[in-house]
């Protein structure tokens, strides 16, 4: 949520700002802003509200001076609507001091400080919690000895909540100060110059070299050296990673947006997690989960919040099938305050895309004191959940942009499987048992390609169709319930249409009450579980009460629909799998089928209104 770039010791500041800006925007696109120290040391400020596009017309029409410090941000609103005056930087002034700061996160005691700051001089001009952290530290500059770095922390140790923040000051071209607590930031290493970022890939073919910070941690960048003390104030040094950034930096590809062009990376990115994580020599999974003892875990417990959630459902339907272990699923908003009791040696799985999500962190952080073995799987291996693991498993679907998330769910889904049945080898399941499941697995990018292979047309008038929706219901059994709930999240989320989701035998307990004529219920089904039966009887009630039935079967299940049950549904056809490939090829026509009904409706694809990729505020 939020992106912050800032950059120092480099001429092109503006223009780098910009840059990492609009690599940024998934993360927050309501309103953007820029700051400058010109070569005299004055402070320029440019903000924008809507998408990057109107400050770059903004800056277009009148460009910052020349500046080789600035600080940059694009905005996902907390505190205050979209408007310029709450966009970021904001600025404190003080007596004779003058701060700029970009912030993500939030101050969660903001009003207590302002309270406090403004018999101080503090003049607040903002609805936003942001604007107490430049006045916080003006105060500290003026009322205690005027030293920047000790200004910073004693501010910082009065803030309440999760943050990451890069301040400059009115005068001083010489550092550019940041610090974070729960929110992510990052260093990146340039010669002559250094930056920060909220995330790396903003710096993308700037620099390669990065170092991410710790809680508390304050850094003081100059164009040629970066110092940085822990909390406590000891001087520190952290470790530089480089990064490859260059696949990150494709753009689209020659698709319309990101999230088709993630859909169809798909193949590819089960091909690379199963090249990675499994043995074509033994066909046994080879996660790399060193230091667990996997045949002796009591609990497992899975914690992570939307897409990912689901996909940790169906993470749990494999652990008991595969592992006979007992699972929990929840959802770290919950998790993280209804004190559950933890079974010594337990696990706890946190599942996140960005790993930075703050609800599963904050879970994780919980699991951890409370002495449980932390495996995280991130698609992000430098992320604060990845930092606070005993145990990473990188997800490997390459970097998401849409911020409705599509291949990092196959991803997850794929590594859970994976999971499971490594977990399952160590509890007693037969070699030859786990062999034919990775063995089916391996046929998963073929399935993949020939559905993504098909033209579109089906899933584009069926879209036409859904554009007059209101509401749609989303039903599966087994392993096809959590892909139900997937499904019924992407369209929401991109199109706008009220979906809910159940498993289909909860139908009759309540939801049935919805439909008439104008419902759309999507049923997934597969023709080999041994339920199918069970699904006809379903769809056969919606249809009585007049509903709109979508089926979603395979061949195996479109065979044993009667002419008279298929005549009057319409049917998407998916090929028939090995059961453990099923919840994968299932989720494809779903997100198709919530990108072409957003398409057909007009929607932002890419940046659905309201939403960010990255949730780092509760
Ligand atoms: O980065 P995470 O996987 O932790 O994110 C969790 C959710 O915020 C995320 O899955 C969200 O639901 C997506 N927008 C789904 O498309």
């Amino acid at each position: 949520m939020c992106g912050i770039v800032g950059v120092i010791g480099n001429p092109k500041a503006a223009e780098i700002i910009l840059t990492g800006l609009g690599r940024l925007e998934y993360r927050g696109y309501d309103s953007s802003g820029l700051a400058v120290l010109n070569n005299l040391g004055t402070l320029e400020v440019h903000k924008a509200v809507g998408k990057l596009q109107s400050l770059l017309d903004k800056v277009k029409a009148t460009p910052p001076s020349a500046a080789s410090i600035g600080i940059g941000h694009t905005r996902w609103a907390t505190h205050g609507s979209p408007t310029e005056e709450n966009a970021h930087p904001h600025t404190g002034r003080l007596g004779g001091v003058n701060l700029a700061v970009v912030h993500n996160g939030i101050i969660e005691n903001y009003q207590e400080l302002r309270a406090e700051l403004s018999p101080h001089g503090a003049v607040f001009r903002t609805e936003t919690d942001t604007e107490t952290i430049p006045f916080a530290i003006a105060n500290a500059l003026e009322y205690g000895g005027g030293h920047f770095i000790p200004a910073v922390r004693a501010a910082t140790q009065k803030f309440r909540g999760n943050f990451a923040f890069v301040t400059l000051k009115e005068g001083d071209t010489t550092q550019l100060v940041g610090t974070r607590r729960g929110a992510p930031l990052c260093i990146g290493v340039g010669t002559g110059a250094n930056y920060f970022a909220s995330d790396p890939f903003a710096l993308a073919g700037v620099t390669s070299k990065f170092i991410f910070l710790e809680d508390d941690d304050i850094a003081t960048l100059t164009p040629t050296s970066i110092t940085i003390q822990d909390a406590k104030g000891n001087p520190v040094t952290r470790p530089t990673k480089t990064l490859d950034l260059s696949e990150d930096m494709a753009g689209k590809a020659g698709y319309k947006h990101f999230m088709l062009k993630e859909i169809h990376e798909q193949p590819a990115v089960v091909t690379r997690i199963l090249q990675a994580y499994t043995s074509a020599k033994t066909m046994q999974p080879t996660l790399p989960l060193e230091g667990l003892n996997l045949a002796e875990i009591p609990f497992i417990n899975i914690i992570a919040c939307g897409t990912a959630s689901y996909a940790g459902m169906l993470g749990k339907y494999f652990l008991e099938q595969f592992a006979r272990v007992p699972v929990n699923v929840d959802v770290a908003s919950e998790f993280r305050y209804r004190n559950p009791p933890f079974p010594p040696g337990g696990i706890f799985i946190g599942v996140s895309q960005s790993g930075e999500t703050a609800d599963t962190l904050a879970a994780l952080e919980i699991a951890k004191a409370a002495g449980q073995k932390i495996i995280v799987f991130t698609n992000a291996p430098n992320s604060s959940m990845a930092r606070a693991a005993d145990v990473v498993v990188d997800l490997m679907a390459g970097r998401e942009i849409a911020v409705a998330s599509t291949k990092a769910f196959t991803a997850m889904c794929l590594n859970l499987a994976l999971f499971a049945l490594q977990v399952g080898a160590a509890r007693g399941l037969p070699v030859a048992e786990v062999a034919t499941q990775i063995t089916a697995l391996r046929t998963l990018p073929t399935y993949l390609t020939n559905q993504l292979n098909q033209p579109p047309a089906q899933f584009e008038e069926l879209a036409e169709r859904l554009t007059a929706a209101r509401s749609m219901l989303y039903l599966g059994r087994g392993t096809l319930t959590p892909i139900a709930f997937e499904g019924a999240l992407k369209i929401k989320e991109i199109s706008y249409i009220h979906a809910a989701a159940y498993a289909s035998g909860e139908m009759k307990h309540g939801p049935i009450a919805l439909v008439d004529k104008t419902l759309p219920v999507i049923n997934l089904a597969s023709g080999t579980d041994g339920l199918f039966e069970k699904t006809v009887s379903n769809l056969k009630e919606v249809e009585a009460r007049h509903g709109q039935v979508i089926l979603v079967t395979d061949d195996e299940g479109a065979k044993q629909l009667d002419d008279a049950t298929r005549s009057k549904l319409t049917l998407i056809k998916v090929p028939t799998v090995p059961p453990i490939l099923a919840p994968m090829v299932f989720t494809v026509p779903l997100q198709l089928l919530a990108y072409h009904t957003a398409t057909a409706k007009g929607t932002d694809v890419d940046q659905p209104r309201n939403l960010a990729k990255s949730v780092t505020v509760e």
